[in-house]
């Protein structure tokens, strides 16, 4: 059998007693390094030009990272000539750190630190792989072997970097495997680099502990990054880094725990490329932090150039689905959904807090538009397209025309399968709602009012021969319903009826919606006019048209005397 879980075994956790991790609550960001054009750059499928990578670094300086990882420049000549280009142009900011990889192999490091020439300052970042896979299956050497080839690179990166005092070194090992290196072992090569680099003496020492592969859920990193703080010598002297990969899709979470569990610092890349399934996503990780009311120490507001930078240099797009950055990540199309955000977003003021439904931050903070917010297709309901026709035409209607239109927009949704614009739902309204036959448009009307009510006589037609009818009633809707029933002879009881003042933008000033039983069946329209007493008689009349028929029929001869 192929498919056979058998074949794996659990990973072993670490038996902590004294975990204090859980109970910590990130307060601030930690130090950031992004290596998308490192470890980013090494996943690609086609690894990124020069001028890629310019443009990739200029948009993480713009970002605001101060460390950024710029490539492997021993493995790679475009790497190298990267470097170069950066150095001898001039164009690292004064705030900002470059970080170069390299094996711990002593013709690579000579080769990083040619590389590295006349850089201001520079982190030298150095790795050997400790696992016991790798140790074992590998390179065929026991704990001392794997510790000596650390601490002789570790010793080497010390001494070229004394020759060129004139750039401000920091140095950075990872034990490369850490999530398969029995913890005892990390901690003992771990010491014995910072042996040799002594961070208590003032040389700035990062300790970067990679999950190179993730193999178990993100509490289990977290105890051993609180087992490593706990346990390595000279830990107050040292930057711990996490550098999380994704695995089994948790490394954002992954690298979250483990800053609660001690870790300052977190390398990543944006939108979370690299190896097989990517590295640390920094700006989820980054978004999460600002979700929660604190500064990420990144501007990510820019989204849309952030995606349009990074597809563009690793030509992999983004899914829709990418927090905080995809298409359809502030997009609701679920009715209930829909009507929770329109409710939630038309009771807020400016300056309030965020607590709106569903939408764990203001879109209009990464660049987003509440037009996006809400989309209609057949899974959306009232809410949503009322929102729709409020937000781009003003338009608010009764609740119970929000569902029987809605009905409507979901059939029309259901037939064609797909997403409905705002554009078609304004004409489908118009159309069943707000168109006006010729033969019903109101002319002109007067409305007189006594002791027992209104006397109304209006107009119809647009034609030489307008129809003019007589009724009275208690109000403008009772007296024109009469003056109907007289000349039509159906009967009109009106069950729903709502007008609106219309704000600004809009050439009408009023809109009407009714709903009506007429000779014994329901129908309903709308109609918008300049002031509320037209648009509640035209929409009476849209109304009764369905019932009596768009042309106007000739007139019933009556006898009829209105009036007392
Ligand atoms: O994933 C990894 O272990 C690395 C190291 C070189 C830091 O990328
Ligand atoms: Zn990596």
């Amino acid at each position: 059998m192929a498919f056979d879980y058998r074949k794996y075994v659990a990973f072993k956790p670490v038996g902590k007693t004294d975990r204090r991790w859980p109970d910590k609550v990130i307060e601030t960001a930690p130090t950031w390094c992004a290596v998308d054009l490192r470890d980013g750059n090494q996943a690609l499928v086609k690894p990124m030009t020069v001028a890629q990578k310019q443009r990739l670094f200029d948009l993480l300086v713009k970002l605001g990272f101060k460390e950024i990882e710029i490539g492997f420049p021993a493995a790679s000549q475009p790497d190298f000539d990267f470097c170069r280009k950066l150095i001898e142009e001039n164009r690292i900011p004064e705030d900002v750190k470059i970080q170069v990889l390299t094996q711990a192999r002593p013709e690579l490091i000579e080769r990083t630190y040619e590389a590295l020439q006349g850089a201001k300052r520079a982190i030298v970042h150095v790795y050997n792989s400790t696992s016991t896979v790798q140790r074992e299956q590998v390179f065929g050497l026991d704990r001392a072997g794997i510790r000596d080839i650390a601490v002789k690179g570790a010793r080497l990166v010390r001494d070229i970097a004394a020759r060129h005092p004139e750039t401000e070194w920091t140095f950075q090992y990872s034990p490369e495997s850490f999530t398969g290196t029995e913890l005892d072992f990390a901690a003992e090569v771990v010491d014995a680099v910072t042996e040799v680099w002594r961070p208590d003496q003032g040389q700035p020492v990062i300790i970067n502990l990679p999950a190179t592969v993730e193999m178990a859920t993100p509490n289990v990193f977290a105890d051993q990054i609180e087992w490593i703080c706990d346990n390595i010598q000279r830990r107050e002297h040292l930057s711990i880094s996490v550098h999380t990969h994704n695995d089994r899709g948790c490394a954002v979470a992954a690298a979250e725990l483990a800053v609660m569990a001690g870790a300052d610092r977190v390398e990543g890349t944006l939108m979370g490329n690299g190896e097989r399934t990517g590295n640390m996503d920094l700006v989820t990780m980054a978004m999460n932090l600002y979700s929660q009311g604190i500064d990420p120490t990144l501007d990510l507001s820019g989204m849309a150039e952030i995606t349009e930078v990074v597809e563009a240099c690793t030509e992999i797009s983004t899914h829709p689905r990418h927090p905080y950055a995809g298409e359809l990540v502030f997009t609701a199309f679920s009715g209930s959904h829909q009507d929770a955000i329109r409710k939630c977003l038309a009771r807020r003021e400016p300056g309030e807090l965020w607590n709106v439904a569903y939408l764990p931050i203001d879109p209009f903070d990464v660049g987003r538009r509440y037009e996006e917010v809400v989309r209609i297709n057949s899974q959306s309901g009232k809410g949503g397209v009322a929102y729709v026709l409020e937000r781009d035409y003003n338009i608010s209607l009764p609740r119970w025309l929000q569902i029987e239109f809605s009905k409507m927009v979901q059939r029309e949704a259901e037939t064609n399968g797909g997403e409905i614009d705002s554009l078609t739902i304004h004409r489908l309204f118009e159309d069943r709602y707000l168109k006006v036959h010729d033969d019903w448009a109101l002319r002109a009307y007067d409305l007189h009012r006594d002791s027992e009510g209104v006397q109304a006589d209006v107009t119809v037609g647009s034609g030489s021969t307008p129809l003019s009818l007589k009724g009275r009633g208690l109000g403008a809707v009772e007296a024109v319903s009469d003056a109907l029933e007289r000349e039509f002879g159906v009967s009109i009881a009106v069950e729903a009826y709502d007008e609106f003042a219309l704000g600004e933008g809009t050439n009408a000033n009023a809109l009407a919606c009714i709903r009506l039983m007429a000779g014994g069946r329901h129908c309903s329209a709308a109609a918008l006019a300049e002031d509320t007493t037209s648009a509640t008689l035209q929409a009476l009349f849209s109304a009764v048209a369905q019932v009596v028929g768009a042309e106007m029929p000739a007139p019933r001869t009556t006898t009829d005397t209105v009036g007392a």
